[in-house]
């Protein structure tokens, strides 16, 4: 106790005995701008942080209005601003917490700052500081990734939709040969050849339409058709739709979906990609042998679905970027027959979003993995 008020006492003196050039030497070392101006707005104060970012020098500047260092077309309305701030009465108080204004260097070039303002009285006269940082390094940053981002789409948008063609005319053309007047004359070596190549169309189609709808959930064009739907019907249909996958992966599935289920409201398309993207990882990744359960709980809201599986489980330093774009966990992710493009995740949350519900993930390496999605419940006649 003692000690505590010894050392307060002590801060006390301290402080009173602060040389008085202190403060303009912790101005002068300021990375930011300090500017104080007098109540006609005519410069008093340029620190050396100022000097730097504005490229004048402080003897240049004194006396002189402080709408030199501003845009021209913002002076006029700058000066009514600060004028309304001074003819405010009360305590000194801050102008706006770190507004974004504009300045001018004295090369004329424009820049992006941050600023606030405080009003102080000063032996009976006002005076106006302003302390303002360039943040046009961190804007023109920014400014840069919005472009990189929005190229990416437009490359996505246009690769994906001028491959649809090809693939359309592969798939086609397969098709006919298997199913025209030749097909009867084909050796069976040769029929499973275009199996092959039928398949291989399938998933060029399959992942034109998943890169067409990360485009559309970047740009926030994935539209949803929301319906009320059988809830019962649809997670029945939807989970059955997978069965046969599991059954040739040797991975048992169940479902324990109740009887009766509210209507819920959702687009049933989207959905069933939701199930197949969730129940699809799961076939993937669990090994022969492996089980998956599809759970679904009506809550007040919403029905929440669980896929649940025995597989290998996603290590917890993976877990928060499950859902990005093109992440894939493992290096076995994308080997083999597990090849995907690390999309499914990623669109599964657009539409989970899109449709008013949420899509979360959970997983214990070597234990299993459990994904839960919500999907609406449609509002009572
Ligand atoms: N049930 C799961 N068990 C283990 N790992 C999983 C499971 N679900 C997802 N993952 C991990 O998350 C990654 C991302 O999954 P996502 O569905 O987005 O992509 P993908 O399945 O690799 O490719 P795509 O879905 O585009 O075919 C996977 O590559 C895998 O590493
Ligand atoms: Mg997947």
């Amino acid at each position: 106790m003692m000690i505590d008020a010894n050392k307060a006492a002590h801060r006390a003196a301290m402080s009173r005995a602060l040389p008085p050039d202190l403060f303009p030497g912790m101005m002068a070392i300021s990375a930011e701008a300090v500017i104080a101006v007098d109540d006609e707005q005519r410069i008093i104060f340029f620190n050396q942080g100022a000097e730097r970012i504005f490229g004048y020098e402080a003897a240049e500047l004194d006396g002189q209005y402080l709408e030199v260092l501003l845009p021209a077309r913002y002076a006029a309305s700058h000066r009514g601003h600060v004028h309304g701030f001074g003819a405010a009465h009360g305590q000194p108080r801050l102008m706006g917490e770190r507004q974004e204004i504009s300045g001018r260097r004295k090369n004329g070039e424009e820049f992006a700052a941050e600023a606030s303002i405080v009003r102080l009285q000063v032996e009976g006269h006002e005076v106006y500081t302003a302390v303002l940082r360039d943040i046009s390094a961190r804007v023109r940053a920014e400014e840069r990734l919005r472009d990189a981002v929005q190229a990416r789409s437009d490359m996505l948008g246009i690769v994906s939709h001028d491959l649809r063609n090809p693939a359309n005319a592969v798939k086609m053309l397969a098709r006919s040969i298997m199913e025209g007047e030749e097909g009867d004359t084909l050796s069976p070596h040769v029929r499973e050849r275009i199996q092959v190549i039928q398949q291989a169309a399938e998933q060029m189609d399959a992942l034109i339409e998943d890169l067409l709808d990360v485009t559309r959930i970047d740009t926030g064009r994935l539209l949803v058709s929301t319906r009320p739907t059988d809830g019962h019907l649809l997670v029945v249909r939807c989970t059955e739709s997978l069965r046969v996958l599991a059954e040739d992966a040797g991975v048992e599935l169940r479902s324990e979906v109740p009887d009766r289920m509210p209507m819920l409201l959702v687009d049933a398309d989207r959905t069933m990609q939701l199930f197949s993207n969730t129940i699809g990882n799961a076939i993937k990744f669990t090994p022969r042998g492996g089980c998956i359960t599809v759970k679904a709980v009506t809550m007040d809201t919403h029905v929440e679905v669980c896929v649940t599986d025995t597989g290998p489980g996603i290590a917890a330093e993976q877990l928060p970027r499950i859902f990005d774009r093109f992440y894939q966990g493992s290096i076995q992710s994308r080997l083999g027959s597990r090849h995907g493009a690390g999309l499914g995740l990623p669109i599964s949350k657009g539409i989970a979003e899109a449709q008013g519900g949420a899509i979360t993930i959970e997983s214990v390496e070597g234990t299993g993995t459990t994904v839960r999605f919500t999907l609406c419940l449609a509002p009572p006649r």
